[in-house]
């Protein structure tokens, strides 16, 4: 192949700035698909990506486009994650790419992930060709959003193109500009084989399917590959490009990419960012910038009848089968009884892999609160790292403790910048940077980790009105004040609320949680205390009154169908009690005081 004809590109934009509207112009332009194929946003094309509307694997698609130079050029077009907790992955598509399209609404203007993502892009060396979406909206300031995108990313946006991937409107002038102004890829078809593998993802079908990009060398099928980071080794059965149809072929060539499949079983043996080479005349070196994903929230999954225990183990089997970040361990509670200990890449991935048993699986979990991964040096000289607040160690056996730092990046209306600097501070954040772009204030935090899984995001969502928008990055470990709170029920430590909080913290979030589980478990015939403690010091108490005998007694008489609806929900409830030393706690009750907020 003429690599002076191939372009490899991805779009880059904040959510909702219409990157995969755009996407579905563009192959819809090209032929991809008859207009009967096109369903709407094929390149979302999970159910739960398309009802969410966002995006979280990477997909790929190979177009061809016939420009005004009368040349047949080959785009690939690279879709890639829009959010945070999938940074790497945005990463590692974006280095298999010679530019970018960045979109940017123009209602909108630039928020915190279309600057995540261009420093992403600009890392990666790509040539940016801003694109200026949404322009069929009333609301749309092209001119205003123009001057934005120079204030404040610094690139020249005077030939920005006005579109609407809505409408239609600039679409044959965005792929042109594909055409004219981004770099073709360069590469050598005789050297040793060097491919990025860029994703991996499993199909009933054909197995494993590896996402590559070939950067030197043919990748042939037929070959034997050995993955450099492991070592291990593939036949490669087949090799193909996506159109956005399966089409098969015999190679693929440098600044190339496509598909291969290798009987492989899982995605687990496919790390994004990995170099693959031939095993007979290897490539000196791996490509740069391989780092494999590691987890970095966690939190326990238990079935909330014991019963889906197995069922549970295979349904989180089938989700790790397509999502090589996802990490999960067996674990038991004694409040909850078996379950299991999952890792996560951040807390949108929690929740859509939460969303996804519950949806998919139709099961019905209880989860604890996400934690993140401590760092420990103990006194006889050893270091370990903590995922459950469950294993925190005797005290007098830890010399330090440290947890992740953030560096986060908040973009919000002038007037709703106060609560925001308020949030962050009670956060124990510390301001790095606040400078304005117009009447939108952009500032920068360092904040533990820690303080962020704790309902950060709704928080921020509701104090700015759903207007902030928020990035971050993780920038380090910090030694930090860090305390075990432990919940007691009548004296018997609940192991699932157990927590790992900053000292300051301690006491308002142990009486945060005896306050609300007051209200959530019901009388008993006895009083039941209810205390948060570190070690054996009580911080905050809370006593749950004994019953009345007559539950019903509270309606009075009047409505019988109220009477009997309270009855009902009793009965309801009795079937999903907790037995809990002496006390009876239904599972709603530790749901909802998980739930916190
Ligand atoms: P993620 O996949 O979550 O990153 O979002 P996205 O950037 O791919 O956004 P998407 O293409 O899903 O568009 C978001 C919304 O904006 C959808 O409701 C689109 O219909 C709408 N939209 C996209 N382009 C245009 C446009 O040019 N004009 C108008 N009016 N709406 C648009």
């Amino acid at each position: 192949t003429d690599l002076s004809k191939i372009r490899n590109f991805s779009i880059i934009a904040h959510i909702d700035h219409g990157k995969s509207t755009l996407a579905d112009r563009m192959i819809q332009v090209c032929g991809g698909l008859t207009d009967r194929e096109m369903k709407e946003q094929v390149l979302d094309n999970m159910e739960l990506e398309r009802e969410r509307g966002i995006t979280i694997k990477a997909q790929t698609v190979r177009l061809e486009y016939k420009a005004k130079d009368g040349e047949t050029y080959i785009l690939n077009l690279m879709d890639t994650p829009g959010h945070v907790d999938f940074a790497y992955e945005v990463s590692r598509s974006l280095a298999a790419c010679e530019g970018a399209l960045l979109v940017v609404d123009a209602s909108q203007g630039v928020e915190a992930q279309t600057l995540a993502n261009v420093y992403l892009a600009l890392d990666g060396d790509l040539e940016l060709l801003p694109v200026l979406n949404k322009i069929d909206l009333p609301a749309a300031e092209p001119e205003r959003v123009r001057t934005q995108i120079e204030d404040v990313i610094g690139i020249d946006a005077s030939g920005a193109l006005e579109i609407s991937a809505k409408t239609g409107i600039g679409i044959q002038d965005v792929l042109e500009a594909v055409v004219t102004d981004l770099p073709a890829p360069v590469g050598d078809p005789n050297a040793k084989l060097q491919a990025m593998l860029v994703d991996s993802w499993y199909d009933p079908y054909l197995g494993v399917i590896i996402l590559v990009r070939v950067v030197e060398g043919t990748l042939k099928k037929g070959a034997k590959v050995r993955m450099m980071s492991t070592g291990r080794t593939h036949d490669v059965d087949r090799v193909g490009v996506f159109t956005p149809k399966h089409v098969m072929v015999n190679e693929l060539g440098p600044g190339e990419m496509g598909f291969i499949t290798a009987s492989i079983k899982s995605v687990h043996d496919c790390k994004v960012g990995d170099t693959i080479t031939y095993e007979k005349d290897p490539a000196d070196a791996a490509l740069p910038g391989f780092k494999p994903s590691v987890p970095v929230v966690f939190c326990g999954l238990f079935p909330v009848d014991a019963s889906d225990f197995e069922y549970l183990r295979e349904s989180l089997g089938k989700l790790a089968l397509n999502d090589a970040s996802f990490k999960y361990d067996t674990e038991s509670s004694a409040a909850l009884g078996f379950g299991f200990r999952c890792g996560f890449l951040g807390l949108l991935h929690l929740e859509i892999i939460q969303e996804r048993l519950n949806r998919e699986f139709d099961l019905d979990l209880i989860s604890t609160a996400p934690s993140v991964v401590y760092r420990m040096g103990m006194t006889d000289g050893t270091e370990q790292e903590l995922h459950n607040p469950v294993d925190y160690p005797d005290v007098t056996k830890i010399k330090w403790i440290e947890e992740p730092w953030i560096k986060a990046t908040i973009m919000v209306p002038d007037e709703f910048l106060g609560p925001v600097l308020t949030l962050c501070t009670e956060r124990r954040g510390e301001q790095v940077d606040l400078t304005y772009v117009g009447n939108r204030a952009m500032v920068v935090y360092n904040l533990p980790l820690n303080e962020v899984v704790f309902d950060f995001y709704d928080r921020l969502k509701s104090i700015s009105k759903g207007y902030a928008s928020f990035d971050y990055e993780i920038v380090g470990y910090r030694e930090g004040d860090l305390v075990k709170v432990q919940i007691l029920i009548n004296s018997d430590p609940v192991d699932a609320l157990a927590m790992i909080v900053h000292r300051s913290q301690a006491e308002y979030r142990g009486r945060q949680i005896c306050a609300r589980l007051k209200d959530l478990i019901p009388r008993q015939l006895f009083k039941v205390a209810l205390q948060a403690a570190i070690g054996g010091k009580v911080i905050a108490r809370e006593t749950v009154g004994a019953l009345r005998k007559d539950v019903t007694a509270k309606c009075y008489g009047g409505d019988i169908t109220r009477k009997r609806k309270l009855l009902e929900k009793q009965k309801e409830g009795k079937k999903r009690m907790r037995q809990f030393g002496k006390v009876e706690i239904p599972q709603s009750a530790f749901l909802e005081a998980l739930k916190m907020g």
